[in-house]
């Protein structure tokens, strides 16, 4: 019952506790950056803008309307058109927002606490034209994504790591959201770790809404081991580490 409780308490808003609290950011420590770096000599993929999407079904009631986790699907591949906007709906960058000189804040097309957008999201891609097999990272920022390796038995570890469920084995693509966690922490804090929760939410969502807007599913994913995530897609686990994960595909 102890751990129960905990967790209920870590549930509620703990603001109160904060009034004692000096964040790093109110110590003028030097602020995260807003995403992951990267090599320069990597394989670096070009998306497609949004501006020049084509959407099969923009009608935003009938697709709230539509939403349901798919868990079954076929053969036929995302192309990079699609695959590029579902990664902006669920994470894309529409402003950099600058503070004296230094980058300060992103603003994306989910909302995020304080705008720190903690999220870095991985792709194991499966079955996408003009992508090879193998865990990939979306850059933000600049709409491209990042090759990071090709994973032996791709299909069979992100069964095993999603404790046996069978159909992430199957998707076309499965994405992946670490959370790093120092970005929301050097503003709030003991404050910024349900914040960060609440934020994975947002994007899941949105996943789930752009996939019916290109005849695809999501299926959110909150069974995983966390361990066997985070190998999957190369992060120490403390301070980066898997929150949510979700399949996609057609149907
Ligand atoms: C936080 C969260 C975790 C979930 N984890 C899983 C999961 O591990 N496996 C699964 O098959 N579905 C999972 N789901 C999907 C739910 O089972 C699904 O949303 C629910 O049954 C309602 O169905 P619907 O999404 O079609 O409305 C999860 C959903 C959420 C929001």
């Amino acid at each position: 019952m102890d751990k129960i409780n905990n967790n209920r308490n870590f549930m509620k808003s703990n603001y109160k506790d904060m009034e004692n609290i000096v964040t790093d950011q109110m110590k003028d420590l030097p602020q995260p950056p807003l995403q992951k770096g990267y090599e320069k000599d990597s394989e670096i993929i070009d998306l497609i803008p949004i501006e020049k999407v084509k959407i099969i079904n923009d009608n935003l009631i009938q697709n709230i309307g539509n939403r349901k986790s798919h868990r079954q699907y076929n053969d036929k591949p995302l192309t990079l058109e699609e695959l590029s906007f579902l990664l902006w709906a669920s994470q894309g960058v529409k402003s950099v927002y600058e503070r004296n000189n230094k980058s300060y804040a992103t603003f994306r097309t989910v909302p995020s606490a304080g705008a720190r957008h903690p999220f870095e999201t991985y792709l194991l891609i499966n079955n996408v034209t003009g992508l090879r097999e193998g865990l990939y990272r979306y850059l933000a920022i600049e709409h491209k994504l990042i090759f990071i390796s090709e994973l032996k038995n791709q299909s069979e570890k992100i069964i095993e790591a999603t404790l046996g469920q069978k159909f992430t084995g199957t998707a076309t693509a499965v994405f992946i959201w670490s959370c790093v966690s120092y970005r929301g922490e050097w503003r709030y804090n003991i404050a910024a770790h349900k914040a960060m929760l609440l934020d994975a939410g947002h994007i899941c969502q949105n996943l789930y809404l752009a996939c019916e807007g290109i005849e695809a599913g999501a299926c959110a994913i909150g069974a995983y081991d966390q361990e066997k995530i985070d190998n999957i897609i190369d992060v120490d686990g403390e301070n980066e580490f898997s929150v949510y994960l979700s399949p996609v595909g057609k149907y």
